[in-house]
């Protein structure tokens, strides 16, 4: 017996609308029904390229045919379209960040247990090739024990213009790729209690929000997990930065250049002095090739998996899996978001 194809609707039919969309028409399992946004222009875009446009998110909410709504609008009105989703019995996907604090959230949990509706988030960048490419990195043990990662993006032209840039839309990196960044670390670390962090952020371009962050993030096992996002940068740091004892992973890119560096032979530890700017250094003294290997990275065997996050989700409403983001995983990232803006205005070290 061939099974149902899930019926899907997005509200908010911008720059996410659209992926989402595309998303729903091309993978198997589900299908379009249809979108609502509240810009008549979006409406007609949407009408322009095939697709219906419901004439309220009230009509689109009523449509029997629809499983699952997708919320991809501006980051301040996630909370009350989704309830409202859930409540006219529909499962919903929102978009990141969740929701703007700890008891917004816990009232959008309470709505899908309430209505015993499906209730997620669109983590995707747990699929990014980059993230699965560090992740099968460190898994793997050639760095030996990881101590320190440092993930980080460096755009140059500031905060993208529109509600990114206003407070009360939830603007500001921290809710843009900093819940990635961090949903990435958590996703990885899990298991492992999250102690501190430390954060400090910039308003170089907007003084409204945060237009850039740094966060030092300590876990019970002692590795240190620092996520920086900025976007005054006219020249990058690598993407991803990860120290072992027994070796280092530099991936520069989106593209995963870069390369692996362990040590062979750690009993070959001196080294003749050499001159360093006005003076000399026997410990910076670079290594080498006698005493380190360096290793190719297996960038080929890690792409981007567009797919993934969408067949979760189909799977999990059809009942034959679990659903990949879960309500306590989203619980602990809006509770560490609500902590790096803690510190950053108090300048102290945050306890989890
Ligand atoms: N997961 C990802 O990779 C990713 C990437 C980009 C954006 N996002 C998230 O997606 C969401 C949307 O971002 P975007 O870049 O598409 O923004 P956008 O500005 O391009 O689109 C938002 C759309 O929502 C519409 N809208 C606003 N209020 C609405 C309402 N009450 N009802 C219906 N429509 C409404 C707007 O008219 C606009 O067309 C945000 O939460 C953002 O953080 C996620």
């Amino acid at each position: 017996m061939s099974k149902r194809v899930l019926g899907g609707a997005v509200i908010g039919y911008g720059g996410m609308g659209h992926f989402h969309g595309g998303q729903m028409q091309r993978i198997d399992g589900i299908e379009l029904c249809g979108v609502f946004d509240i810009d008549p222009a979006q409406q007609a875009d949407a009408e322009k390229n095939g697709i219906h446009a419901y004439e309220s998110r009230e009509a689109l909410l009523c449509d029997p045919r629809i499983d699952v709504v997708v919320i991809a609008t501006p980051n301040d009105v996630h909370k009350e379209i989704a309830i409202d989703a859930m409540e006219h019995g529909k499962n919903v996907v929102s978009e990141k960040p969740v929701t703007l604090c700890p008891a917004d959230l816990e009232e959008m949990i309470a709505a899908s247990e309430r209505t015993g509706k499906l209730f997620t988030v669109h983590q995707n960048r747990r699929f990014d090739g980059d993230y699965l490419l560090a992740r099968h990195v460190m898994e793997t043990g050639v760095l030996g024990d990881v101590f320190r990662i440092e993930s980080r993006v460096q755009g140059s032209r500031g905060i993208p213009s529109g509600w990114r840039e206003e407070k009360e839309h939830g603007g500001g990196m921290l809710y843009d790729w900093g819940v990635h960044m961090l949903d990435q670390m958590l996703y990885f670390m899990r298991g492992t209690k999250l102690e501190t962090v430390y954060s400090v952020m910039t308003h170089i371009t907007n003084t409204e929000c945060d237009d850039g962050f740094s966060v030092m993030c300590r876990f019970a096992n002692g590795v240190e997990w620092i996520i920086e996002i900025q976007t005054n940068n006219f020249i990058q740091l690598p993407r991803w930065y990860v120290l072992g004892t027994n070796g280092s992973l530099i991936i520069e890119d989106w593209d995963m250049n870069g390369r692996i560096v362990t040590v062979t032979d750690t009993t070959k530890n001196d080294s003749l002095p050499v001159v360093a700017g006005a003076g000399i250094t026997r410990t910076m003294a670079p290594r080498t090739d006698e005493t380190t290997h360096t290793l190719a990275l297996p960038a080929k065997d890690y792409p981007t998996d567009w797919d993934s996050y969408y067949l979760n989700l189909i799977h999990a409403l059809n009942g034959e899996t679990d659903i990949l983001v879960t309500h306590d995983q989203q619980r602990l990232l809006v509770h560490v978001i609500e902590a790096i803006f803690r510190s950053a205005e108090t300048g102290e070290v945050v306890h989890l």
